[in-house]
């Protein structure tokens, strides 16, 4: 049985084969369509209703960054799809150290249906998708976090009942989260306004592309310092970590000196909207509850990065809602890039 399901949508896109690197390579037609696909995957899983759909393949797992939701996200997708899954972490595989990022990509595409990578540069999952010959997903690089996005959106299309939204991203605007929060939006004609300083803000190039692209969907796409302009009218007030995984512990002192008036905390929200909700793809630091958290403490005497402890178990805070719907639309994306029905029983 096909999932035919998102039904109520005339064209049925087909992305079968496509690799999901970045959302800048698919279209608004197209990221909607996952949307809808993976809500009603969503609803699927609530009724307890039977999809392995994609029973007899099977997806490798390549992790050279740690993870929680992205990892169980794919794994659990990928098994209630009926797939087989192989998690390979930093240290057991040879990538980069005794064979190169080709050889790996193409052993690995002769024996799995697809591949699921998380690492530093984007030029290597894209290096990877280049070889492998199956779809490849980008599970998180320094540049781009692309599932991350289509699990904001559903999670923004439950909770924003809003027609123009406007998302309002606070911190190390530069990141790979906000970098692809800012090309979604684009892409869907969402407002979106990254608030920060300066000297972190998005690449020019990247700004010029998806300003590009908001001019045909009608968003508006802003960079301010003052916190009072850009969570003015806000729906969603959304941060990230202040160091992303990867950079060196000598950039923490300065990221906290300059990003500690971007905090989310009661006042940024007092200025949004009254409904708006309050996002974070996690993990975060909001409490002294990790070890990281305990050592910034300790060298700095800050109890709270990006967010108030307050705000982000406040009624506003959606963040465990965002975790479950990763599972929920990489599901979709799984779906969407493998199914086939000719080889279906
Ligand atoms: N949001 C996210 O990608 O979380 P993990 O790092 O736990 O996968
Ligand atoms: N910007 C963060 C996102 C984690 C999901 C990082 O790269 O560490």
């Amino acid at each position: 049985m096909h999932v035919d399901a998102v039904d109520k949508k005339e064209v049925i896109m087909d992305l079968k084969g496509r690799s999901f690197l970045k959302l800048l390579d698919y279209s608004k037609e197209e990221i909607e369509y996952l949307i809808d696909l993976a809500a009603r995957f969503k609803e699927m899983k609530k009724d307890r209703i039977r999809h392995d759909y994609l029973r007899g393949k099977n997806i490798v797992l390549l992790f050279e960054k740690t993870s929680t939701r992205t990892r169980c996200a794919f794994e659990v997708a990928a098994m209630d799809l009926g797939m087989g899954v192989t998690y390979l972490d930093p240290r057991s595989s040879q990538m980069g150290k005794k064979e190169s990022i080709e050889d790996t990509a193409r052993v690995l595409g002769l024996m799995y249906d697809a591949i699921e990578y998380r690492g530093f540069s984007q030029k290597i999952v894209e290096e990877i998708a280049l070889n492998a010959g199956v779809p490849v997903y980008n599970g998180l690089t320094d540049e781009f976090h692309p599932t991350q996005m289509l699990a904001d959106i559903l999670t923004i299309k439950e909770e924003v009942k809003d027609e123009h939204i406007k998302v309002c991203y606070l911190g190390d605007a530069a990141n790979n989260v906000a970098n692809s929060l800012m090309v979604v939006c684009a892409k869907l004609g969402i407002d979106y306004t990254a608030c920060g300083p300066a000297s972190l803000m998005p690449d020019r190039r990247l700004v010029e592309k998806c300003q590009n692209i908001a001019m045909q969907s009608g968003a508006r796409i802003s960079f301010t310092d003052k916190i009072e302009d850009g969570a003015d009218q806000a729906n969603v007030i959304y941060t990230d970590v202040w160091v992303s995984m990867g950079e060196p512990d000598s950039v923490w002192k300065e990221r906290i000196d300059i990003l500690r008036p971007y905090q989310v905390n009661e006042k940024v929200m007092r200025l949004a909207r009254e409904d708006a909700i309050f996002m974070h793809c996690l993990p975060s630091f909001h409490d002294l509850e990790t070890d990281i958290a305990k050592d910034i403490y300790k060298r700095f005497g800050i109890r709270e990065m990006e967010v108030t402890d307050d705000i982000f178990h406040c009624e506003k805070s959606v963040v465990y809602k965002q975790a479950e719907n990763r599972m929920h639309t990489i599901k979709a994306v799984l779906y969407a890039t493998l199914y086939d029905e000719r080889e279906a029983g």
